[in-house]
């Protein structure tokens, strides 16, 4: 049977990873297979990629490079890995996927948005996301949750207005797929929301 494939979604510091591992935890007490990758990276040339592209030193970067760059890192996990993992049967769970590039470089860079979709869709080919867990809190509250923002991150260094961006262009992606998207409100405490996740995700048929 074909595994189900969970992307973990927000800004930053939000608790994106804090979930993924609180979510792998449950489902293997479950006994289920369970594989986890995070964007951009998962695979060797990926993770290559991700070095050019949140390296603070590249400062010359282009935002269409950028975007490319993402897709480029986004087809190959998913031809190496997320593709036969689904196939085998695992509950592939993904820190970032396709919103993060329609929310940071569409809705906040500004680049085209229907381009961004199409791109996403050569990335990812034949692979389709069952649930998109987003955690919904506001950039202000979630860098003072990580202790402000990772300097060391091409991308964290951008102003507050870019994450504010950021943050309105998931809520419109929740919006416009209420179907696959599940909104969990990320101000309450790291075991609730997990909870909330699990509930939603069974409701769902997922777990
Ligand atoms: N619900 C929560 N309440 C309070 N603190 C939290 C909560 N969830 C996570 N944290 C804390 O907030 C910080 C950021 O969490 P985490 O690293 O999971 O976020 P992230 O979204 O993965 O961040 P990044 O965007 O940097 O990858 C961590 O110190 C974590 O322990
Ligand atoms: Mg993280």
């Amino acid at each position: 049977m074909r595994g189900k494939f969970i992307t973990m979604e927000g800004c930053e510091g939000v608790g994106k990873s804090t979930q993924v591992s609180l979510l792998i935890d449950y489902l293997t007490k479950l006994g289920k297979k369970v594989y986890f990758t995070r964007e951009p990276g998962g695979t060797v040339i990926s993770e290559q990629i991700r070095k050019v592209i949140l390296d603070p030193e590249n400062t010359e970067m282009d935002a269409v490079t950028e975007l490319l760059l993402y897709i480029a890192s986004r087809r190959q996990l998913t031809k190496e890995t997320i593709e036969k993992k689904l196939e085998e049967g695992f509950y592939v769970i993904c820190d970032r996927f396709t919103d993060s590039t329609l929310a940071y470089q569409g809705y906040a860079r500004g680049l085209d948005k229907e381009l961004i979709k199409k791109l996403n869709e050569i990335a990812v080919g034949e692979v389709t996301i069952d649930a998109t867990v987003f955690l919904d809190l506001d950039p202000a509250n979630s860098f003072i949750r990580k202790g402000g923002a990772d300097m060391q991150d091409r991308l964290e260094r951008e102003n507050i207005e870019f994450h504010k961006k950021v943050y309105e262009g998931y809520r419109h992606i929740a919006a416009e797929n209420p179907d696959r998207v599940i909104c969990v409100d990320a101000s309450a405490g790291k075991e609730e929301i997990a909870a909330m996740i699990i509930e939603a995700l069974e409701k769902k048929g997922i777990i």
